[in-house]
């Protein structure tokens, strides 16, 4: 059956990765991110997969702007089957050297702007019998690292808001609401950061791909449930940070320090968090080899190895 789905954060990382798995399996696709050309861009993309997409470009983080995107998706596909809202901005820094401005708009975005999505759809889904809301989590919303503090803060948050209204919607049986919980994922959203850190951050290994998070999103699409962890090790910190909290807090600051942050300085700035940065977005963030480009490396050897015999004998 053919759904249409909406998904926010479409321009990059894990959102776009979505958007081509929802595409290839031929569903409707509504893309909303910030940054128009990119969003035209991914539109060209799931077009090409064979997909009917509208794109609209929207600041989850506006007023009214949500609301607006679920108006647009009715009036050209009537009505909405699914909705994944993965769009999030991240800040590195200690607490109090973080602007209170960028604090807050982490918190609007990751948060707030997630509970508003959910309002929108949760709303048009009571109206319309059903339908499936999967809203992005992370391991960080199970246990916590330093320097991270409003992505952190917005993660806990939105499990505690996934868990109720996962409660609330137990009388319908139509309306289903997921959580998808990845531990560190090959995307942007690391050089996109605002950063008060001084050290550009990365992803701690293991390092999934945005492919791999996409296809567990489409499979809750197709079988609800509650939270789907993506990440080897998320179990393992859960109960690390769980059941030896001590242990725990001497270890993350060095580990942090070590696998979560480059060596790379970087002045202070305000990353992607008000403004989008086009040239930044992309399904890979970089963080792990790419295979394809790799593959096609090696299929072209033997011509590049000929032509090198080839010049040696002239
Ligand atoms: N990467 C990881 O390791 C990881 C791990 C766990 C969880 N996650 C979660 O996965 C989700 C996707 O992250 P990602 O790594 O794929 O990040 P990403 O590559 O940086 O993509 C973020 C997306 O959100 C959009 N966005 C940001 N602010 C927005 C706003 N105000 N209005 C509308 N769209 C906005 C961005 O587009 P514009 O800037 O054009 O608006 C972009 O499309 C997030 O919820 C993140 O917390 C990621």
């Amino acid at each position: 059956m053919t759904r249409t789905v909406v998904i926010t954060g479409a321009t990059s990382g894990i959102g776009r990765a979505t958007a081509g798995a929802f595409a290839a399996r031929g569903d409707r696709l509504v893309l909303a991110a910030r940054s128009p050309t990119t969003l035209a861009e991914v539109r060209e993309e799931c077009r090409a997969a064979g997909a009917e997409v509208l794109d609209v470009p929207t600041d989850v983080t506006g007023d009214g702007e949500l609301a607006k995107l679920a108006d647009a998706a009715i009036e050209r596909f009537g009505g909405i089957d699914v909705w994944v809202h993965t769009a999030a901005v991240m800040a590195y820094g200690r607490f109090e050297e973080i602007p209170e401005r960028v604090f807050e708009h982490v918190v609007r975005t990751d948060l707030l702007a997630s509970a508003a999505a959910a309002r929108v759809a949760l709303r048009h889904f009571r109206a319309t019998g059903g339908g499936t809301l999967i809203l992005t989590g992370s391991v960080l919303g199970h246990i916590t690292a330093p320097y991270m503090s409003g992505y952190v803060a917005s993660k806990w948050g939105l499990q505690g808001l996934a868990r109720s209204l996962q409660q609330e919607a137990r009388d319908t049986s139509g309306i289903h609401i997921s959580i998808v919980s990845p531990g560190s994922v090959d995307t942007p959203v690391y050089q996109q950061a605002a950063n008060y850190l001084g050290r550009i951050g990365r992803p701690p290994l293991p390092i999934t791909t945005s492919q791999r998070v996409a296809r567990a999103v489409v499979d809750c699409a197709d079988r609800p449930r509650r939270e789907v962890s993506v990440g080897r090790l998320n179990m393992v910190m859960r109960i690390g940070f769980t059941v030896l909290p001590g242990v725990y807090d001497v270890l993350v600051g060095p580990l942090m320090r070590l696998a979560g942050l480059t060596g790379r300085p970087v002045a202070p700035h305000d990353g992607v968090v008000f403004t989008p940065n086009p040239a930044g977005e992309a399904v890979r963030g970089g963080w792990l080899p790419d295979l394809g480009q790799l593959v096609r490396a090696v299929g072209e050897l033997p011509g590049s190895v000929g032509t090198a015999v080839r010049r040696r004998l002239r």
